[in-house]
């Protein structure tokens, strides 16, 4: 096999294995937001990519995909449950969110994770041109940077941190915080969402590893001095404005409309069912303002997509459980024959039938307790070419850092979300469009493809800073 001279690594690959019912095989786009950040950008480079398809026990061949190379990584059931579903979705997962559902800490848990990753880091340190570049992807390969440089210390790495990076406080609850902590150190560029989130990842660096370090930067033993800095990520904002301006997809859109019941308002929330979108206070603050009399079904409507997440993991099961009683019982109370008060949709949907969703929501609800970023923020902007509607934001979400003519909400603070939510749906449209255009220039200028320029560029200054340092 020929060496790549760029080789990502991230935990699942760009499409997931899927076999239907009768038996046929299928490649499907990926879950989660990683995916769709770094496919435009990887079509352009001569790359391939490490990652996992998605099931058990699964032993393919290195493969193509649009232009892709594909370097499947084999995972088995008990692999899965410790350190997929176990350590990297019950331990940091929710350690990294602020402890919002408390996580598990598990010694098996943690040695699947070292054995897993050891196995990724093998897997591009075999892929990798001399002198090339790898770049890692999130919380479930934290170890990989340190495994590769021991075993390739000739090429150049990157790591990006897709998820909060908590405070000390919480971090050092980890009983391998400081393993974890070297993993990342073994990187070039430890990029991370938002500049709280570098702060935080170089305070433990420097309490717990007694490593000195300065405003962005960080001084190793071994003379390294690897650049920890915020790269907020984006999304590709062409195919969603694009869609957006398609008849069919805007006639969807008030088809969509009309199947609600012609609704004055429809309010839109689209979130991986995970516990760190605050799903349940925001059906709690529409809920509330249904029984105070301040809104009616006939006249607001509430779509909520929740596309499924890590179904087998506990603390998920039990927020399906609590989404859905909550919704049960709104619904029970303020359904009429004609109109539903939450249309609740437990599913995934194309990316055409999202922008329809979007171009018919006139507010968007993203009320995340603590989010990394929040792309279905900057999607829903993306599609806003009208510069109508109304984006209503947790101050928790790394988007906020950016999105400032967004209404901000504290999610904890039901209230707040009430008087946020009537005050979007009354927003006059001069005021929407002010706030609409400003979010829109926004994120059309810092798009995904401004991102990965921007990460892989300081990674080229790393590599090439080490490269004079070997020479000298
Ligand atoms: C978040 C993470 C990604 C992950 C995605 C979907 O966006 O940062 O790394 O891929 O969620 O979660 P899943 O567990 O299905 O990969």
């Amino acid at each position: 096999m020929v060496a790549a001279e760029f080789v990502v690594v991230a935990n699942r690959l760009p499409v997931d294995r899927i076999l239907t019912p009768d038996g046929e095989e299928i490649w499907r786009t990926s879950p989660g937001g990683l995916v769709a950040a770094l496919e435009p950008m990887m079509r352009s480079v001569d790359g391939a990519w490490v990652g996992w398809a998605g099931q058990a026990d699964l032993q393919i061949e290195p493969f193509e995909a649009d232009g892709i190379r594909l370097l499947p990584v084999t995972l088995s059931e008990q692999e899965i449950q410790d350190y997929y579903e176990g350590f990297s979705n019950d331990t940091i997962w929710p350690l990294y969110h602020d402890v919002i559902a408390p996580p598990q800490y598990h010694r098996e848990w943690w040695e699947a994770y070292v054995e897993v990753n050891r196995r990724f880091a093998e897997a591009a340190a075999d892929a990798v041109a001399e002198g090339g570049t790898v770049w890692v992807h999130d919380y479930q390969l934290q170890l990989v940077p340190e495994m590769v440089r021991g075993l390739r210390p000739d090429v150049t790495i990157g790591y990006f941190h897709h998820i909060p990076f908590p405070s000390h406080g919480l971090y050092a609850q980890l009983p391998w915080r400081d393993q974890v902590l070297r993993g990342l150190l073994g990187a070039d560029v430890i990029g991370f969402q938002r500049a709280q989130d570098a702060a935080n990842f170089l305070a433990a660096a420097k309490r717990r590893l007694s490593h000195e370090t300065k405003a962005s930067s960080i001084t190793l033993p071994d003379g390294r001095m690897p650049l920890v800095k915020a790269f907020p990520i984006s999304i590709d904002t062409t195919p969603y404005r694009e869609l957006a301006q398609r008849p069919d997809i805007r006639a969807r859109a008030l088809e969509i409309r009309e199947g609600l019941g012609n609704p004055k308002h429809i309010l839109l929330g689209v979130d991986r069912l995970d516990y760190t979108k605050g799903i349940r206070h925001r059906i709690k603050a529409y809920g509330e303002l249904l029984d105070q009399g301040r809104i009616s079904v006939e006249d607001v409507a509430f779509i909520q997509v929740a596309s499924p997440s890590r179904e087998r993991v506990d603390a998920y099961m039990h927020l399906r459980d609590e989404v859905e009683l909550a919704i049960g019982r709104i619904n029970g109370d303020h359904d009429t024959l004609g109109h539903t008060a939450i249309r609740y949709l437990h599913q995934g949907f194309p990316r055409e039938e999202m922008v329809a969703m979007y171009l018919a929501a006139d507010v968007m609800l993203v009320t995340a307790l603590r989010d990394g970023m929040n792309l279905v923020a900057k999607e829903y902007v993306a599609t806003r070419a009208d510069n109508r509607g109304v984006l209503v934001l947790s101050e928790f979400t790394g988007a906020a850092d950016e999105l400032r003519q967004a209404l901000r909400i504290n999610p904890h603070d039901i209230e707040g979300v009430k008087d946020a939510i009537v005050g979007a749906i009354e927003m006059p449209r001069a005021e929407q469009s002010k706030r609409m255009r400003a979010l829109r220039k926004r994120v059309l200028e810092n798009d995904v493809d401004a991102w990965s320029q921007s990460f892989l560029r300081a990674l080229e200054q790393a590599g090439r800073t080490r490269h004079r340092r070997h020479e000298g």
